[in-house]
């Protein structure tokens, strides 16, 4: 069971909590035709068939993480800007990790990794109307108390500081930070959220392997362009990829 936040203006003012569901994602979707108010969120214990990026499933031991959706209503953003969204939820994921320890980076476009493992995965999928954003998904799921992994480069909070966590103080902190990165977006501050995201960035400025086409290269990360490619400068020059492109080799 999940309180209404108390840090934040108007993310979780409005939550839902399901003891079990299949999507946070999915519920989201179909209160959305419902018509719900913006900062809404869907919070459940046990999530059944979590959706993950590049159509992979999200699996989160029940009661032990956090695996949420909640609801924004971006219309001052063009279509062009949709990455502005992964910035600003990445940053205000890291803001919240890195206050509790170095080492928290953000992987390019939106997982969470601490050193070389993934401690938090990001799925927002976003309606558009003409060519504005009019309703934006945001789904997290953030490995909190899990004390293993079938997957190897999985990690969880507990893991890396020996300690268990409450969920909803974890939940209630991380809104405010990821709030307040979403204001500073709507404020116009994205210089300052750009140079604070690459900042953050995994692997940014670092000689390291990647392959796109069965191709592997070596190059460095430059940045990341307004519609959300990743720039990599390599020997033939500096090369663009969308998510998807690019594979990051270890
Ligand atoms: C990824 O890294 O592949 C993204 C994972 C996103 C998982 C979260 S858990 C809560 C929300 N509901 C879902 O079905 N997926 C997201």
């Amino acid at each position: 069971m999940y309180k209404i936040l108390a840090k934040t203006l108007f993310v979780g003012k409005n939550l839902i909590f399901l003891p079990s569901c299949h999507s946070t994602n999915e519920e989201a979707q179909q209160m959305l035709g419902a018509g719900v108010m913006e900062g809404t969120m869907i919070i459940t214990e046990n999530q059944t068939k979590g959706k993950g990026q590049r159509g992979n499933s999200w699996e989160a031991e029940p009661g032990k993480n956090l695996t949420f959706s909640f609801i924004l209503k971006p219309s001052f953003l063009g279509v062009q800007s949709q990455f502005e969204l992964n910035r600003v939820v990445s940053l205000g994921l890291h803001d919240y990790l890195s206050d509790m320890a170095p080492g928290f980076q953000v992987k390019w476009p939106n997982d969470i990794y601490y050193l070389d493992k993934k401690i938090c995965g990001i799925l927002i999928q976003n309606s558009v109307k003409k060519n504005h954003i009019e309703n934006s998904i945001v789904g997290i799921g953030l490995n909190i108390n899990q004390q293993g992994f079938t997957n190897d480069r999985a990690i969880s909070l507990t893991q890396i500081m020996d300690e268990d966590y409450d969920l909803q103080q974890v939940l209630d902190d991380l809104m405010q930070r990821i709030e307040s990165r979403y204001l500073m977006l709507k404020n116009g501050r994205k210089e300052q959220l750009k140079s604070d995201y690459e900042a953050s960035l995994y692997r940014f400025g670092e000689e390291s392997l990647y392959r796109s086409n069965d191709q592997v290269f070596t190059g460095k990360i430059t940045g990341v362009t307004p519609v959300g490619q990743l720039e990599i400068e390599t020997l033939q020059g500096m090369r663009y990829f969308d998510f998807k492109e690019v594979e990051f080799l270890h």
